[in-house]
């Protein structure tokens, strides 16, 4: 803290809020590379070596963050042309980029194949032949994984749990030998791995423990069939702290029961350890991330509730919205006063988009500046232009340096792809 600022990653957010206008995403390198780190350690701690992190570009994609995966030895999972495309652009290797997705067009199949992506993950039976088609059409030999989906309930949202068997996601690992067998029957597809993802926003280590054993004892079945595979992604999902009360999940015991199940495993079964992928998207984008806004109106209704109106809202963060997700927040002019203002936060959108219900803030004027906490992940991924509202710019923090790497949207840009028909 300096003159009663909040100050993050060294850096004092009121001055950002001046410099580059609100509302503002801001996002620090640092607090990324200290996540990856975490992760990197725990592999370490307990002795997994051959491992890769594929970084879940759908948490929080451009080229900018591309090129930070990239500097961090990340891999890339991307799961549509969109995204492939910004992979693409930011100079990204293919071959460390596993394209997803569980409805892959025909025209997403053809640019991933075409650009080299080193992994493609099936979604579903159906998927098997027509990828197999489109890589004879380009005369191509494509390493592929099978996506399960293990039976495993995380404790999450219904909206973000997707290892159950009932979920539009993954092969149901009932069938997972028969999809095996039928992509080993396919020409130009190179069965070598397996992927399972079982939600998001996970604390606890057990869901992934019963998953990891579930995807090893399948690893060993397709062996039974003649096919050792040499790699498993074990998926993203590692919760974070969105309140300051609320534990995240621990990684180092997370990674550590992984790790203990596959070890057992593979030696009882007699299997090759396969390389060990995990897919975190949240974990290492979320709390590298805050948003900065200006108080606008302050409506006091008597006995009631006092609303502060920010200047951004469900355009900018619509989880609140959308999954009734919690998040903090505090005000960044005044972060050392005393919290005795009770108000809920909403945005500017032309409906109820109440940010967050109930926090205790310092008195709260026309001016002053919120910012929310751990806003890096699925914020600027899932923001739009409702009520043609422009989607803010992206600050990037590293060491004392500041710098755009995403500009806000001009109103130009809203219109940019209207046209009118003949008759108007
Ligand atoms: N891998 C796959 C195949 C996924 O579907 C996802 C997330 C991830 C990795 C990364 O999961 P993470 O580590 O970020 O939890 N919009 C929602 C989250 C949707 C997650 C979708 N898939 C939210 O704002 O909470």
């Amino acid at each position: 803290m300096s003159n009663g600022h909040y100050i993050f990653e060294g850096h004092d957010t009121v001055d950002l809020a001046q410099k580059y206008g609100t509302p503002l995403y801001v996002v620090s390198q640092d607090k990324i590379a200290r996540s990856v780190n975490t992760i990197r350690a725990a592999f370490a701690t307990h002795g997994i070596t051959d491992y890769r992190i594929n970084y879940a570009g759908k948490a929080f994609l451009n080229i900018a963050m591309c090129k930070i995966a990239d500097k961090l030895d990340l891999d890339l999972d991307v799961v549509s042309g969109g995204e492939l495309y910004t992979a693409l652009a930011a100079g990204f290797d293919p071959k460390r980029i596993t394209f997803h997705g569980s409805n892959k067009s025909w025209q997403e199949m053809k640019e991933a194949l075409g650009a080299g992506v080193g992994t493609i993950t099936i979604d579903s039976i159906t998927e098997i032949d027509i990828l197999n088609e489109a890589a004879k059409q380009l005369g191509i030999m494509q390493k592929v994984h099978l996506r399960l989906s293990p039976g495993v309930e995380a404790s999450t949202h219904e909206y973000v749990q997707t290892g159950r068997v009932d979920s539009k996601f993954g092969i149901p690992i009932s069938m997972s030998t028969r999809a095996a067998r039928r992509v080993i029957d396919c020409s130009n597809l190179n069965l070598q791995g397996l992927h399972c993802h079982i939600g998001s926003q996970i604390y606890s280590p057990k869901p992934f423990e019963i998953a990891a054993n579930a995807m090893i004892e399948t690893v060993y079945n397709i062996k039974e069939m003649g096919v050792e595979l040499s790699e498993l992604n074990l998926g993203g999902g590692f919760g974070i702290n969105y309140l300051q009360d609320e534990p995240g999940i621990d990684v180092d015991t997370t990674i550590g029961t992984m790790a203990s199940v596959i070890n057992d495993q593979v030696s009882q079964l007699g299997i090759k350890m396969p390389k060990i992928i995990v897919e975190p998207g949240r974990y290492i984008i979320g709390p590298a991330g805050i948003t900065l806004y200006t108080v606008g109106i302050v409506k006091e209704i008597p006995f009631i509730r006092k609303y502060v109106s920010v200047d951004g809202g469900m355009t900018d963060n619509p989880r609140p919205a959308l999954y009734g997700a919690v998040h903090n927040a505090a005000l960044a002019n005044k972060y050392d006063m005393e919290k005795n203002d009770l108000v809920t936060i909403s945005g500017k959108c032309c409906e109820t988009d109440t940010l967050i219900k109930d926090i205790l803030l310092p008195a709260v004027e026309l001016g002053d500046i919120v910012v929310v906490f751990n806003t890096g992940a699925y914020n600027y991924a899932m923001s739009s232009n409702y009520n043609r509202i422009c989607r803010p710019s992206v600050v990037l923090l590293s060491g004392d340096k500041d710098e755009l790497i995403v500009k806000r949207d001009t109103y130009e840009q809203i219109a940019r792809n209207d046209v009118v028909a003949s008759w108007l």
